[in-house]
């Protein structure tokens, strides 16, 4: 007998794990409509979206753009001063201590911090802001990308390290409009030059986190790569180190650490040229030094005396972000997607209880905990697979020797648990509204036909997906059991165009736009879902701009995604966060004019100064008359 084909068996899966109330409304709609003469289609058709804005105009440009009746402010660029009296900001003389008072570069995650802390103030707080990597060819004059690993000199190295990290800056809205205090104390910069930052949990002071300059393995110079991040109950920020790879230099298979490179994916061959000058990026020299980065960092900023931690028992790997949610007990569950392709999501759910009277007994929260990775079923369940030393396949007899192990090596624990490998996990997060968790998977060419799964069901994924997981309880604000052993989950929709085999809601052609690449999400005060997206260089080959977008989640405009705002030519949309009350919208644009140099640049967004380059920016959406974005 001949082995039935597995190809309609993953298909019907697929279909039945794609949103049936979608799918079932989009099928009535289309019947309803099909009885109606043409003329009384057009005017009987009304947009089911909650969304009332009109959109931006759907297009690539040089120039950034949002949807009519919005107003959008470059609230602070790479390079602004965070003191007075500084100099005019001038990339071709800027040296590493100048670059450490002013804002860095490639800002990501964005959290709006209430001042004083604890309020829900709307128009006063602390704006953190990540910084995630360097384009040095667009920061300095005379260089190229394939040859500035061996022209950059030490000084501009160190230009690079000190824009990495995060920054801390005090702004307040005075007559509608937002400013940067300056002067502020609050105001701090986080470097990868100068910052030190504690590491704790189980992995702290462990020998695989030792080295020349740290004989105690708890003390490690700055944070790199910082992606999202999220914010906990207390009042601190938590930000992702992700692609920590691309710094390290030198063999890694002349280590012991080999393995354990390979897994993280360092080859010995870096786009930086760190490791000329720097011998703890050089894995030759110092091969623990890798071992103390990709790890998820807290910071207080109303501290501006904390010292950073980053916190080992929520794992090693690429962290895109770590967002917060509370369990109806107050134990507090920290989701975390590992951005690259075929790994996995993580969960930490901590041992104690947030207090919310005494915020500095919650610091210590995230340090003591269970920390999981998922299975994806084709029924249609998650199983979270607890990654604890000694239990199951994580013993002496695979290399795990402690706690310590299998954080440092997560990664590799996960594949011996049996986790489902996903097309490129990017931002999670739970709605604060139901509890319902939403993840974004922003794509995975390299998935071939016949490694389909019902969570990842296209081959050669280009414009990627979104699920929603739902844990018991959810549906319900504060209900939702975060730390449960199961969930459930539903495709939420497929980006890309019709012809890409996407799936909206069937109004999306009329009501909406295709959006390609989800890559970070946040919620508005309705409950709705705003996904920034990032496609990277293959923007213009899908035509499609990358900004925000904005969709129901419940409802008849479910899955209806709207365009909002678009970044400037060769830029990507990160750290969309709102203000308490709404009425803000601040975002990230990232690298505008990628691809391109300091000398000839794809735009010279935002400033359009013939002797400055793009700078990234942080940017204020507000409604020009006032009110909620988006309503
Ligand atoms: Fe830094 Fe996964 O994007
Ligand atoms: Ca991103
Ligand atoms: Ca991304
Ligand atoms: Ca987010």
């Amino acid at each position: 007998m001949s082995e039935r084909p597995p190809a309609p068996a993953i298909a019907e899966i697929i279909a039945a794990r794609l949103s049936r109330r979608s799918v079932l409304r989009g099928a009535a709609a289309a019947a309803a409509m099909a009885t109606l003469p043409a003329g009384a289609r057009a005017a009987t058709a009304s947009d089911p979206s909650s969304l009332t804005f009109a959109q931006a105009e759907h297009a690539i440009g040089v120039d950034h753009k949002v949807a009519p009746g919005y107003r959008a402010e470059v609230l602070i660029r790479w390079g602004d001063a965070l003191r007075s009296g500084a100099a005019a900001f001038d990339p071709r003389t800027l040296n590493a201590a100048e670059q450490e008072t002013r804002f860095g570069y490639n800002n990501d995650f964005l959290a709006f911090m209430p001042l004083p802390v604890g309020s829900l103030s709307s128009d006063h707080g602390l704006l953190c802001a990540n910084f995630e990597y360097t384009n040095a060819e667009l920061m300095f004059p005379g260089l190229d990308i394939k040859t500035k690993t061996q022209k950059l000199t030490r000084e501009q190295v160190d230009v690079e390290l000190a824009a990495h990290g995060h920054g801390i800056v005090e702004i307040r809205r005075t007559g509608g409009q937002w400013q940067v205090v300056a002067d502020s104390p609050f105001n701090r910069r986080i470097s990868a030059l100068s910052t030190e930052i504690r590491l704790s949990g189980p992995a702290a002071g462990h020998d695989r986190l030792k080295t020349k300059a740290d004989p105690t393995g708890t003390r490690v110079i700055g944070t790199l790569n910082n992606c999202a991040g999220g914010v906990t109950p207390w009042g601190t920020v938590l930000i992702a180190e992700e692609n920590v790879d691309t710094y390290f230099g030198g063999d890694p298979n002349k280590t012991a650490e080999a393995a354990n490179y390979a897994r993280m994916g360092v080859k010995g061959k870096s786009r930086y040229a760190w490791s000329r000058f720097h011998d703890r990026f050089d894995v030759e020299k110092e091969p623990n030094e890798f071992n103390r980065f990709g790890w998820l960092v807290e910071i207080d900023p109303y501290d501006p005396t904390f010292t950073p931690v980053k916190r080992t028992a929520l794992g090693r790997f690429k962290h895109e972000a770590g967002t917060v949610a509370l369990t109806p007990d107050n134990r507090v569950v920290v989701y975390s997607g590992d951005d690259q392709a075929f790994e996995y999501l993580y969960r930490f759910v901590s041992t104690g209880r947030y207090d919310p009277r005494d915020r500095r007994a919650n610091l210590g929260l995230l340090d003591q905990g269970t920390l999981s990775v998922a299975r994806f079923d084709a029924d249609g369940t998650l199983t979270w697979l607890p990654l604890v030393f000694g239990r199951g396949p994580l013993t002496a007899a695979n290399g795990f020797a402690s706690q310590a192990d299998v954080v440092i090596e997560a990664r590799r624990a996960a594949d011996l648990l049996g986790a489902t490998p996903m097309d490129r996990p990017e931002d999670v997060e739970a709605s604060p509204a139901t509890g319902k968790v939403y993840m974004a998977l922003t794509n995975n060419a390299k998935r071939p036909a016949d490694k389909l799964h019902p969570a990842n069901p296209r081959a050669e994924n280009r414009h990627g997906h979104i699920l929603e997981l739902a844990p018991p309880g959810a549906g319900k604000a504060g209900r939702a059991r975060h730390d449960a052993d199961r969930f459930t989950w539903n495709v939420l929709l497929l980006a890309g165009r019709a012809e890409d085999g996407a799936r909206y809601h069937p109004q999306t052609a009329q009501f909406g736009k295709p959006l390609s690449c989800p890559d970070n999400v946040t919620f508005d005060n309705r409950g709705r879902l705003w996904i920034s997206t990032d496609q990277g260089s293959a923007q213009a080959r899908n035509n499609l701009p990358d900004g925000m977008y904005a969709c129901d989640l419940e409802g008849k405009g479910r899955a209806l995604p709207k365009f909002f705002y678009g970044v400037p030519k060769d830029a990507e949309m990160c750290g969309p966060c709102f203000t308490p009350d709404g009425t803000t919208l601040f975002v990230a644009v990232q690298h505008p004019g990628e691809d391109s140099v300091f000398d000839a640049p794809s735009t010279r967004w935002p400033d359009f100064d013939d002797r400055m380059p793009p700078r990234p920016s942080v940017v204020a959406i507000t409604k020009a008359d006032g009110g909620p974005v988006g309503t």
